[in-house]
């Protein structure tokens, strides 16, 4: 398992694999394959079919990273904190305490730059290992009136490094870049000492996340243009229930070798 010396050591040399998992089952697949597994609040968008990563709870986050602890004992595992769970120092400790104490999780990630920079530092300072998350933050989704990629002009990316560097100074160990463009992720890679981990930022961060079901095809709703299917999932899984289904109708399913007989 990469330790957090590691991860932060592996800046600007092999980039960083970090792939999002939700449950036990698919985390003991990625264990030990990728350096870093997220249980992001992406799941309430993927796995429970909400419109966005708003309504994600604490016990949400807790009960499917606790899944993701079970099956993955030998991967650096990330617990997202979900909208609302970190707008105070007290509130921001008491529930990324939970993660450490409910969970085996290594770290939790927050979304935000410069605003929420002492919150990251007051959690650092407590002994509990954050990962940033700047540039495209669906959490802001509603305030920002939308998803938007950012750095499209000299002034954002300007706002984006200053974000990136309140949050080094703050304690965070790495840091996602979200929907950013490739040439304003590259400038804020090459601004901070610690590692960017990127998600439609192009290829010149330090590492790349996906999310588990965008990556292995199984999310149909869209197909954001960052998103690479490594699997057709879905079809894979369509037609394995299809040919499931005409097998029993049809009853050449169960054959002798599944059935117990003298
Ligand atoms: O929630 C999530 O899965 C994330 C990644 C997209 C970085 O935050």
């Amino acid at each position: 398992m990469k330790t957090i010396t590691a991860i932060k050591n592996s800046k600007g040399k092999i980039p960083l694999t970090v792939i999002t998992a939700y449950d036990a089952l698919f985390a003991s697949l990625f264990d030990t394959k990728v350096d870093i597994i997220l249980v992001g609040d992406s799941l309430n968008m993927s796995f429970n079919a909400k419109p966005d990563t708003l309504s994600a709870s604490m016990e949400i986050m807790i009960y499917h990273t606790k899944a993701v602890c079970a099956g993955a004992k030998d991967t650096f595992i990330v617990c997202d904190m979900p909208f609302g769970t970190y707008t105070n120092d007290a509130m921001a400790l008491h529930n990324a305490s939970r993660v450490y104490s409910e969970t085996n999780a290594h770290a939790v990630k927050i979304e935000g730059g410069v605003g929420r920079a002492p919150i990251i530092k007051m959690l650092t300072q407590n002994s509990i290992a954050v990962m940033g998350h700047i540039g495209l933050m669906p959490q802001f989704v509603r305030s920002e009136g939308g998803y938007k990629v950012r750095g499209k002009s000299e002034e954002d990316i300007l706002e984006l490094i200053e974000d990136a560097k309140a949050v080094e100074r703050a304690g965070a160990f790495s840091i996602v870049i979200e929907g950013v463009m490739a040439d304003a992720a590259k400038r804020i890679s090459a601004a901070i000492s610690i590692p960017t981990i990127g998600i439609g930022a192009g290829v010149d961060t330090d590492g790349q996340v996906l999310v588990w079901s965008d990556m292995l095809g199984f999310f149909k709703a869209f197909k954001p243009k960052f998103v690479q299917h490594y699997l057709e999932g879905a079809k894979l899984v369509e037609d394995a229930v299809d040919t499931y289904v005409k097998e029993v109708q049809n009853r050449s399913f169960p054959r002798l070798e599944h059935t117990y007989s003298k």
